[in-house]
This record gives C-alpha cells, sequence and structure tokens, in this order.
C-alpha cells in the first residue's frame, strides 16, 4: 500500500545526495547558453549523458536544426508512458552577474532558468534509470529547444516529429523567481495565458507638417488606437475575464516636420479563455477600422497567433500535487495564482493530458529575486535537488495511476 510514498521517499534521498552534481551541471549550462534553435551543444551534452545513463532510443535534433532531444526509459514492466518536458533555450540577454559560472557566450544568457529545468530533468533521469525494477510503464524525457521564441515553436516541431507518440500524459516545470525558493506550486485549468501579436498599419498620405490640410497623417489614427485598444479590455469583455492588448512598438516618420505616409503599431494580446481568445481579432479589426474612415485613412491588420492557455488537466494536477506533497511536504505545496505570462508548453497540452508547475527559486538574502529576463536574474540552486525530486516523483505517480485507472486517458481542451 505505502509502495507510491516509499518509492519517493528514495527518489528524495537520491537527489538530496546529488545536490552537488546537480548544481555543477546548471553552472555546465549557465557558462555555456544557447539561444533558440541554436542549442547545437546543448543537446550533445544531454544526449551524451543520457546515453551514458542507458536510456534508449536517444533522439537529437528537430526542425531541421541540431537542437533537441528526446529519449525513452523503459521500465522492467511494461504499462503507460508518461512524458516529462524541460526547454534549453536562453535569451539574448548581456549578463551581468559576476558568479564565476556566468555566461561565456556574450550576449546570451539562461536569464529564465531553463539551465535549473535541464538539470533538473537530467538528474531525474539519471534517479530513475537507477530505479527500472520500479518501473512499471516507460518515461520519456523531452528536452524541448526554443521555448522562448513563440514562433516557430520547439514544442510544436518536436510534436510534428512524433514526440508525443504513444505518451499518455506529460508535465513540466518551471522556476520561479518571485517565489520563495523550495515553495511549490500547482493549478488545475487554466494557468498561462495564451499569447497573440498584431500588426497594424495606418495609411495615409504623407506631406508638409505646415500644411496638414494638403496630406492625411496616419498619426492622428494612431494616436486614436492607443487609447480606444484599450476600451476592449475594459468595456467590452467581462471584467471577471482577463484580457491584456499591449503596444510594444510604433514605427513612423523621419523628421520633425514631414506627415509620413504611414505609421505601423505592433501588439501583444494575452488571454486565459479560448473562448474570449477566439474574438480578438474581430474586435482589434473593428477598433482599428472604424477609427481609420474616420480619419480618412486606411488600415491593414494582422494577428499572428503564437500559443495557446496553459491548462492543466485536473486529475494529473492531483497525482502531482499529492506527489508534491509527499516529497517536500504540505508546507512548501500551495496553489498558484494565474500568470499572464505564456509557455509553449500548451502545445503538447492539446494533444494530451498535462501539468506545468512552478517551483521558487526566490530567496533575496543571496540577491536571487530578480525578475526573469534580467541580466541580473539568478536562482537559489540550493533547490535544485528538489526540482529533480519533482520529476521524478510525479513520472513514478503519474505511471502509477494510469496502470491503475485512478487516471484515465481523456481529451484535452481544444483551443483555435
Ligand atoms: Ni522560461
Amino acid at each position: 500500500m505505502d509502495y507510491l510514498p516509499n518509492k519517493i521517499i528514495e527518489i528524495k534521498k537520491s537527489a538530496s545526495l546529488m545536490s552537488e552534481e546537480i548544481i555543477a551541471t546548471r553552472r555546465h549550462f549557465h557558462r555555456n547558453p544557447e539561444m533558440s534553435w541554436r542549442e547545437t551543444e546543448t543537446s550533445l551534452y544531454i544526449a551524451r549523458r543520457l546515453e551514458e545513463w542507458g536510456l534508449t532510443d536517444v533522439r537529437r535534433g528537430f526542425g531541421g536544426t541540431e537542437s533537441g532531444v528526446v529519449a525513452d526509459l523503459a521500465g522492467d514492466a511494461p504499462g503507460p508512458c508518461v512524458a516529462l518536458r524541460a526547454d534549453i533555450d536562453a535569451l539574448p540577454v548581456f549578463e551581468k552577474n559576476d558568479a564565476d559560472w556566468r555566461s561565456q557566450n556574450l550576449g546570451v544568457m539562461h536569464a529564465c532558468g531553463h539551465d535549473a529545468h535541464m538539470s533538473a530533468l537530467l538528474a531525474a533521469a539519471k534517479i530513475l534509470a537507477a530505479m527500472k525494477p520500479d518501473i512499471r510503464g516507460r518515461i520519456r524525457f523531452i528536452f524541448q529547444p526554443a521555448e522562448e521564441i513563440g514562433a516557430p515553436s520547439g514544442a510544436r516541431a518536436m510534436i510534428g516529429e512524433g514526440v508525443l507518440d504513444g505518451v499518455d500524459a506529460i508535465g513540466g516545470m518551471h522556476v520561479w523567481s518571485f517565489v520563495r525558493a523550495g515553495l511549490v506550486q500547482w493549478k488545475s485549468g487554466p494557468v498561462m495565458a495564451s499569447s497573440d501579436r498584431f500588426d497594424i498599419k495606418f495609411t495615409g498620405m504623407g506631406g508638409h507638417g505646415a500644411m496638414p490640410h494638403d496630406a492625411i497623417d496616419p498619426f492622428v489614427p494612431t494616436a486614436a488606437f492607443v487609447h480606444a485598444v484599450q476600451t476592449i479590455a475594459s468595456r467590452e469583455i467581462n471584467p471577471l475575464e482577463a484580457v491584456v492588448v499591449s503596444i510594444g512598438k510604433i514605427a513612423g516618420g523621419a523628421v520633425h516636420n514631414i506627415i509620413p505616409d504611414e505609421v505601423e503599431i505592433y501588439g501583444s494580446i494575452r488571454a486565459f479563455n479560448p473562448e474570449i481568445r477566439r474574438t480578438m481579432e474581430d474586435r482589434l479589426r473593428r477598433v482599428a477600422d472604424g477609427i481609420a474612415s474616420a480619419h480618412r485613412c486606411q488600415c491593414e491588420v494582422k494577428v499572428e497567433y503564437l500559443v495557446p492557455s496553459v491548462t492543466n488537466d485536473a486529475p494529473l494536477t492531483e497525482v502531482f500535487r499529492r506527489a508534491a506533497v509527499l516529497a517536500v511536504g504540505e508546507g512548501n505545496v500551495g496553489e498558484s495564482p494565474h500568470l499572464m505570462v505564456s509557455e509553449d508548453f500548451s502545445f503538447f497540452q492539446e494533444k494530451i493530458p498535462g501539468t506545468f508547475f512552478f517551483l521558487g527559486v526566490g530567496n533575496p538574502a543571496i540577491g536571487a529575486d530578480y525578475p526573469h529576463h534580467s541580466p541580473l536574474f539568478t536562482i537559489d540552486e540550493s533547490v535544485l535537488a528538489t526540482g529533480a525530486a519533482l520529476y521524478a516523483a510525479f513520472g513514478l505517480s503519474a505511471l502509477e495511476s494510469l496502470k491503475s485507472g485512478l487516471l484515465k486517458a481523456h481529451e484535452p481542451l481544444k483551443q483555435p
């Protein structure tokens, strides 16, 4: 009866014995960050370790690149298949930390903590590889490239190349610097927003700044649009639903006294509810078209759909929560708030039930409280062993739950 709790205690012990090794691996990755779709050396390093530990079907290189690794650990007894995923890419950030493991690749930095994800998942692979007789089924390790860039998404490419074939459920983790080190967070249902982007071009007729009546000024609808677009969230959407429209760039004009032909606006749309997400393009078009015609301009609206919202399967999330409580204790497990940021883990969840969980790595005493993507971002490495234990404990728990029928494979949420 106590099979699973005992195995999780075993996992926790192995992980804490490996703590130094996990930290060293994380520092190796941190020193050698690689940008999205260029994670060649990172992938080679991961593939070698996995082969060394006896994992099988090691595949490296996805999306026509040499980035990304997938490998299987087959237990001694047959059974279902659970995938564990870590993302592996870094960001175009000049690191300002002066630790001796700071980035050696100038202008590129693991400023989001993906180095932590990789080292924790690698350690989980090593721990579980030593527990093959206890594994009743198969665990697939997915080291995904290109999470940061949105499109082309690494998750999407890997799915297209079959990494989910035969997989029944998936789990993924993100470290958070704004959550205290060691606190584990779960959430059922939507937890991270969808992310899409738009380009809008207002075209008028250029002319002299002193004679605006002989021109059609595209800045006027641009200014009106910046204000009016906020009424979508504030006046059109139920205030209990979360939607954000942000403008990140406006481009147009050359000098003080020339009215240009056109101005372009670039922005981002975030939402939780897929139904609302689906309506956003029409709303943007209506506002932009109306403003353009009021000001005698033409307008073009392009919306690019990037990633759906991360929506966690409820029964699978409960399996994770119970495993986490066994691994770190009730006092270190809590519910995550909703987050307006996004993650392409959602593409996996469109195919199979998945749960995405969080591990706090924040510790102001050691400067580990800068936001993700900051040049001063850093983590409390002492919790990396917890990350490894969470991955491994979830993998084993999900396999057992699938096998016992507690967890039934069912349709994941469909999104546009
Ligand atoms: Ni990230």
